[in-house]
């Protein structure tokens, strides 16, 4: 009974890191391995989605009977994403995008000069505050990674760019976060309520997970 009910669902999942280029040689990026995010892909299919992965630069092979759209910045996720979530029923946002590029992208490579180096940082788009504002039916949850004080950043983060849920790891809990195939997270609804979950793997995260949403989307449709 469980394989179909996401059955009739669209479901676009973002996963990974982003690179952000300073030469063709050198980028800024993070610990981000994409785990999270490929076992939300991969349990949503098999739960009967239609899933589409978005994902930045991984080592991981890509589920299978997922639509796969490779990218390397947070520039390229951004238009990606933005052009496939009408379509969506549901937009998860694991991918751990960077907030910040340099200002400039040299097309040689960087030439080692004497004394020290600045490198200028702007700001990259946010794709989920975006989402928030442009959003229509969609159920759209973000994630946020917090070293202190998950559920205030959380709940923040949820109102702020509109969500429907948020999922919150406390990334310095042992088990926690990047890299690693096991996670700790809370889910945050809109409604304010809120549920804990134990250490678990990730495919687990993201069966729970999923199952949660279904149950807010309910909530909605009824
Ligand atoms: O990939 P793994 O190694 O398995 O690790 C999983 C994870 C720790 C990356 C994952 O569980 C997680 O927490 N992902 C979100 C990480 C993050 O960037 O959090 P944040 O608090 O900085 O961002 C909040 C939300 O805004 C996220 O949904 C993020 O996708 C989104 N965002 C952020 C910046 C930006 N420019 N655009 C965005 O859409």
């Amino acid at each position: 009974e469980s394989s179909s009910l996401l059955k009739g669902k669209r479901v676009l999942i973002t996963a990974g890191p982003t690179h952000e280029e300073i030469d063709p040689v050198r980028f800024f990026t993070n610990h981000s391995s994409g785990k999270m995010g490929y076992a939300f892909a991969k349990e949503a299919a098999s739960l009967g989605a239609e899933v589409t992965l978005v994902s930045g630069p991984t080592n991981l092979d890509p589920p299978k009977g997922v639509t796969v759209i490779q990218v390397h910045s947070a520039h390229e996720m951004y238009e990606r994403v933005l052009e496939r979530y009408k379509e969506q029923d549901i937009i998860i946002k694991s991918a751990a995008v960077a907030d910040y590029k340099p200002k400039h992208t040299f097309d040689q490579k960087m030439k080692k000069k004497d004394g020290d180096l600045v490198i200028e940082m702007e700001r990259t788009q946010d794709i989920l505050k975006a989402l928030g504002e442009k959003k229509q039916h969609q159920f759209l949850v973000g994630f946020a990674a917090e070293t202190q004080d998950p559920h205030i950043y959380g709940k923040q983060k949820l109102e702020k760019k509109n969500l429907d849920a948020i999922v919150v790891n406390n990334i310095s809990s042992e088990g926690a976060g990047f890299g690693g195939d096991t996670n700790i997270v809370s889910y945050l609804n809109r409604h304010g309520e809120q549920k804990d979950y134990p250490l678990l793997s990730k495919e687990e995260v993201a069966y729970e997970i999923l199952h949660r949403i279904m149950d807010d989307l309910k909530d909605v449709q009824n």
